[in-house]
């Protein structure tokens, strides 16, 4: 359970196992073994914050102070070992600098069908409703995600379509796909890029929000916008990172 530090010096989670997370349609947290175990929204509401994002200070979010406690709190709450971190409990660089460049590009998803993919918190996908988006969805596969989501948007007061499936490999026709962090682990961001590329190829707007983190293949994107993004130290091992706005070549 411990934070690994990438090559590059990277002091995000490399996420489950890729077993875990092939073919998976359900949240990835298993249903709570201790009969005590609070409903996810509880759970959110107890262990978080609501709290400006550094970067999108026009949005709040319900997030935490430290990572390391939580993911402790979690496996307890739920009577199980080896579950995701608590990614919904942050805003990730990646998805910082996406939710700022939407909202001052609002054209980009403005009357557009959007899904925020890897929602995490679901700040990209609350910036594109605050925008002006005709709809949103934003999806993951953590159940904690999904209450976090839901709970952020009533704290901003926009209304967002909260999917817990993996969306991977499908395509229901949006006009707009945002992906902020999503190339932390190798097998996710392979499989997440292929789709994103073919999602592009028939027309959808693609943007992907990073950092530069270790699975992002950068040769096959061109870069729109840089950010430098305040994030937590506990996080990153750093104050600022230069996080960008990418979309497929
Ligand atoms: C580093 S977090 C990024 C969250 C948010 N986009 C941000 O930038 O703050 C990555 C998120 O991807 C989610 N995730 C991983 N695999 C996924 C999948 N197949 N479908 C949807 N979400 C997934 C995780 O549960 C986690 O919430």
């Amino acid at each position: 359970m411990a934070p690994a530090a990438d090559a590059d010096g990277f002091c995000l989670w490399r996420g489950p196992p890729a077993a875990k997370v092939a073919g998976v349609t359900d949240p990835i947290c298993p249903p709570a073994t201790d009969p005590a175990a609070r409903d996810p929204a509880s759970f959110v509401r107890a262990e978080t914050r609501l709290r400006p994002v550094p970067l999108v200070p026009e949005l709040s979010l319900h997030v935490a102070d430290e990572a390391v406690p939580l993911w402790q709190r979690t496996e307890e709450e739920l009577g199980a070992m080896g579950l995701p971190p608590p990614f919904w409990a942050f805003a990730w660089a990646g998805g910082q600098a996406l939710a700022r460049h939407v909202l001052d590009h609002p054209e980009l998803v403005k009357g557009r069908r959007v899904l925020d993919f890897a929602s995490g918190s679901g700040l990209v996908g609350l910036a594109a409703a605050r925008a002006g988006a005709a709809h949103v969805s934003c999806a993951d596969i953590d159940a904690y995600a999904l209450a976090a989501i839901a709970l952020n948007a009533q704290a901003n007061g926009v209304a967002v379509d909260v999917r817990g499936t993996d969306l991977v490999g499908t395509d229901e026709g949006w006009d707009t796909v945002l992906a902020g962090d999503i190339c932390y682990e190798r097998d996710l961001a392979e499989r997440v890029f292929a789709w994103l590329v073919t999602l592009s190829r028939r027309g959808a707007l693609v943007l992907i929000g990073d950092p530069g983190r270790s699975y992002l293949p950068k040769a096959e994107l061109e870069q729109l916008a840089e950010y430098s993004v305040p994030v937590t130290r506990d996080l990153e091992d750093m104050e600022i990172k230069r996080t960008c706005v990418w979309r497929p070549r």
